[in-house]
């Protein structure tokens, strides 16, 4: 049993995992690079850059941005060396099957859900509160308890009374009364359940069309990010970036914030605006050719989105003093303060489409790294590893997750899932880091197309990022993290362990682990997933 624990998955059966592949191999370097920005820039920039610099940095958010960007940068060179080593959909899942052991990738499978489901989950409620927006634009308003979680949907009733700002509440929603059934009162954020619905349909349908359908929401996204900078420089205001590092003090929140430390707490929080790159990763299978493409894909996204996102936070910042930020929509908020109103209108209709293509590619990621658990036996194949014949995409686990994602953001505030999200993200980057450096040692002579130059020097850097920035969270979310984890090491234990097709393989009496090109007499078993 410690035997499988630790077991790798032998590299012939990585081989054999890319030469079954059953998905359509259409996706160019370019379409990659487009998924990659299409996964990145999302709520993070366009919500949550106003709270990250009213409560935490400050001007100096564009510091914090960085500081996330570089542990992303060194985590994305590590990702891309992986990529072109083993060109799977199962991203980290799988690098780390093969390199370090079975346990430990199941853990990494099961933290990415963490990453990919629930961060699905997360945009989804911050695209309904652009698509709210929208509508209020056009004068069209919902009753408080189908726009919101319970939660969220009480604590805003709180804040206004508590503000005294009640008449603004009443005129964002046609009722502000919460329905009951038994005595219990109800509340969800349907238009987030509807677009994770609208979503799901698409990726059901085919990745060529998802590919077609992200290209536009991506250009319109980036166009617009490209406005913000080019637009908003000119209302910058230099006194507003002064003092740039706001000293030591308290938040909003009534939490310690600002100065150095500050600084890092925002980069832990706008991490989430970075979280995406690596998606591009779970498109292996489908990519035409993944050991190139990959490493470029990452990379390039990634460097392209840093500089936006650098760029938009001191334009934000420089606009309108940190103090007065908008929490839910500060961007356009930045622009409407300075008599842009109709900045609103292309901001708001931006962050809709480009909310819906975060959500497409994460909720596509989530099924191809389910999809690589299964066909090692550890999850069901019946339904994930399940390719639908004529659409050649794995429709049932499409479906399956789509509703997850949908339960989830009908039902839970924005705050609690996009900080579990980060933590959960932040864990596996490092240990991808960790994994990447092993690997340099356990098998140095394994074709890397892409090689990370400064190895371990990035693989430290990239630990020590990451894990910083898990430290700047508060405690609950390591809590919650831990819960999380012991859950999935109980479905281990009840369920996949037996299951595992390494396993069975293990107790036959074989061994696991063959070099690249190494004769070998023992094949992957197939896996019946009709
Ligand atoms: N990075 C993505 C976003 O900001 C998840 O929405």
């Amino acid at each position: 049993m410690i035997n499988q624990l630790f077991a790798r998955k032998p590299a012939e059966w990585v081989a054999s995992d890319i030469k079954t592949n059953q998905l359509k191999r259409v996706l160019s370097r370019w379409n990659l690079t487009t998924m990659g920005v299409g996964a990145i820039i999302g709520a993070g920039i366009f919500v949550m850059t106003g709270l990250a610099a009213r409560e935490y940095a400050g001007p100096a958010l564009a510091i914090s941005f960085i500081i996330a960007g570089l542990g992303c940068s060194f985590a994305a060179l590590c990702y891309a060396e992986f990529a072109s080593i083993y060109p799977v959909e199962g991203s980290a899942y799988s690098y780390s099957y093969a390199t370090i052991g079975e346990l430990f990738a199941w853990i990494i499978g099961w933290d990415l859900i963490l990453e990919y489901a629930m961060a699905a989950s997360t945009v989804a409620v911050g695209w309904s509160g652009y698509f709210g927006k929208l509508l209020g634009l056009l004068h069209i308003h919902l009753p408080l308890w189908i726009s919101n979680d319970l939660q969220t949907a009480r604590a805003l009733v709180a804040e206004a009374s508590n503000n005294g700002t009640m008449p603004v509440l009443e005129q964002h929603y046609t009722s502000l009364a919460l329905p009951e059934v038994f005595g219990i009162s109800l509340a969800i954020n349907l238009p987030a359940i509807i677009i994770v619905l609208i979503v799901t349909a698409i990726i059901t349908i085919g990745v060529r069309e998802t590919a077609g359908t992200n290209l536009w929401l991506v250009a319109i996204k980036v166009s617009v990010v490209l406005f913000v900078i080019v637009a908003g420089v000119f209302f910058i205001d230099t006194a507003n970036w002064s003092p740039f590092i706001p000293a030591r003090g308290l938040n909003g929140e009534g939490v310690m914030a600002f100065g150095l430390a500050g600084i890092t707490a925002g980069a832990a929080y706008i991490f989430f605006a970075y979280i995406g790159f690596d998606a591009v990763a779970t498109q292996a299978a489908e990519s035409k050719n993944p050991t190139k493409d990959l490493p470029f894909a990452i990379i390039a996204s990634l460097v392209i989105c840093t500089i936006l996102y650098i760029a938009v936070s001191l334009v934000v910042t420089g606009m309108v003093n940190y103090t007065l930020l908008d929490k839910a929509a500060p961007v356009a908020a930045a622009f409407m303060g300075r008599g842009m109103n109709f900045a609103v209108w292309i901001i708001s209709i931006a962050a809709v489409a480009g909310l819906t293509s975060v959500l497409l590619v994460m909720t596509m990621g989530q099924t191809r790294i389910l999809m690589a658990m299964s066909k090692d036996g550890l999850l069901p194949a019946k339904i994930f590893a399940y390719v639908h014949p004529r659409l050649k995409t794995p429709s049932r686990s499409s479906i399956l997750v789509g509703i997850l994602i949908a339960l989830v953001a009908g039902f839970t505030p924005i705050d609690t899932i996009a900080k579990l999200v980060n933590i959960g993200t932040l864990l596996a980057f490092v240990l991808v880091c960790i994994s990447v450096w092993r690997l340099r040692y356990t098998q140095p002579d394994l074709p890397r197309p892409f090689r990370v130059k400064a190895l371990p020097l990035v693989a430290i850097l990239g630990i020590v990022f990451n894990f910083g920035m898990m430290l700047s969270l508060e405690w609950e979310n390591w809590l919650r993290l831990l819960i999380w984890l012991l859950i999935g090491l109980a479905i281990y234990f009840f369920y996949s362990r037996k299951r595992s097709l390494l396993g069975k393989h293990l107790k036959e009496g074989n061994e696991t682990f063959h070099q690249i090109g190494e004769k070998h007499d023992h094949d992957k078993p197939t896996i019946n997933n009709e």
